[in-house]
């Protein structure tokens, strides 16, 4: 695989997103390419990924004498204020500046935690993202996107803060639980239904290849994603309108976490079962072919069997969807697809079809169309 170097254009500047096969090694000589060096290294990071890569990692930065590292419980029912509190204060009381750098190596919590205490520490210091996981590489290491839950909805507390670099080694998803892994392709195959029909064709035809974690297929489907995010986010940083498809799934997806605590899905599948709610949706509005419909629910379920939905009230399910973030003047919103490559924006989407999808999920059935 040969290294890719990849542009994010943001408003505060651009960086790179270096993606290659066994880049955790150059992490030091990546991080002496910022403009301005770092006074201190502060490794952010979890137990699990700190066993498996903070050794490599530590070996990567050449051992720089100055880094600190701190590990924090990295499952989504950590993410939360409390944790952002804990983090700062022991940078604070290890003496860090404005021109520390945090370097996240994690998964998605990590990097939005990570992020989030970057975006606010001392008002804003530099972050490294090094994503673990297959949806932090493809997703949300990239792009800014900081933040924590609170008990009334997902990443509802955050701020944007663009990274100064992000160093995707597909090597790191090696030691990734099987459960993890899987729960990424989900994001991946998001971009293949808001893609390109190439990207969904290429995912069709190689999903037993990535299912089955096999380093080429994988390489090129996260070099795909890693230069589909760039391309959305150098367009529309601060999702004003171009980056919403990237939420594609995701209204269902946040409520199904909130509602079920952070305990029940790993994000990924949750966007598993939001994108099939938003497919079912978009044929019950007549946006989309039956036929094109069943060829995205097959791809998602060509990844694996999703966990069981939750025995949560209609209403209370509702309720969930119109805190989520995307929601405006009380209206829940959803991404649609008109076909791959095509989403289209709602808010008008009536409760009684959005409450027939749902229920279709746990039934298998169809949302009459209108
Ligand atoms: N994960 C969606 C976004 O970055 O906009």
């Amino acid at each position: 695989m040969a290294a890719q170097r990849i542009t994010v254009n943001a408003s505060s500047g651009p960086y790179t997103v270096h993606v290659e096969r066994g880049a955790l090694g150059q992490a030091g000589v990546l991080l002496d390419g910022l403009q301005e060096p770092a006074s201190r290294l502060f490794l952010l990071s979890s137990p699990r990924v700190w066993r498996h890569w903070g050794k490599a990692l530590a070996a990567g930065l050449k051992g720089a004498a100055q880094a600190r590292a701190i590990l924090f419980n990295d499952a989504e029912a950590g993410k939360n204020l409390r944790t952002v509190e804990q983090i700062a204060r022991t940078l604070a009381q290890s003496g860090a500046d404005r021109k520390s750098v945090i370097v996240a190596a994690g998964g998605g919590v990590v990097g939005d935690v990570a992020g989030f205490v970057a975006a606010s520490y001392a008002r804003g210091i530099r972050v490294v993202h090094v994503p673990t996981t297959l949806v932090a590489q493809v997703d949300s290491a990239i792009g800014g996107k900081t933040g924590v839950n609170l008990p009334e909805g997902k990443n509802l507390v955050g701020a944007f803060h663009q990274p100064s670099l992000v160093i995707v080694d597909p090597q790191l998803l090696r030691t990734l639980p099987p459960r993890e892994f899987r729960s990424g392709l989900y994001e991946v195959i998001k971009y293949g239904i808001i893609g390109d029909e190439k990207l969904f064709a290429t995912l069709e035809q190689g999903m037993v290849s990535l299912v089955n974690q096999e380093a080429g297929a994988l390489e090129h489907v996260i070099q795909r994603c890693v230069e589909a995010k760039a391309r959305i986010v150098s367009e529309d940083e601060r999702e004003a309108g171009l980056r919403m498809i990237l939420n594609f799934g995701h209204t269902t997806a946040h409520a199904l976490e909130s509602t079920t605590r952070y305990r029940r899905f790993l994000h990924g599948e949750a966007v598993g079962w939001g994108m099939i709610a938003a497919i079912r949706l978009s044929v019950a509005m007549k946006l989309v072919e039956p036929e094109a419909a069943k060829r995205m629910e097959a791809l998602i379920g060509a990844a694996g069997k999703l966990p069981r939905l939750p025995a949560v009230s209609r209403a209370r399910f509702l309720e969930a969807m119109r805190t989520d973030k995307k929601a405006e003047h009380g209206r829940i919103r959803f991404v649609l697809t008109e076909g791959v490559g095509r989403t289209r924006m709602a808010s008008d989407v009536p409760e009684d079809l959005v409450a027939q999808a749902l229920s279709s999920l746990r039934t298998g059935g169809r949302v009459n169309r209108r």
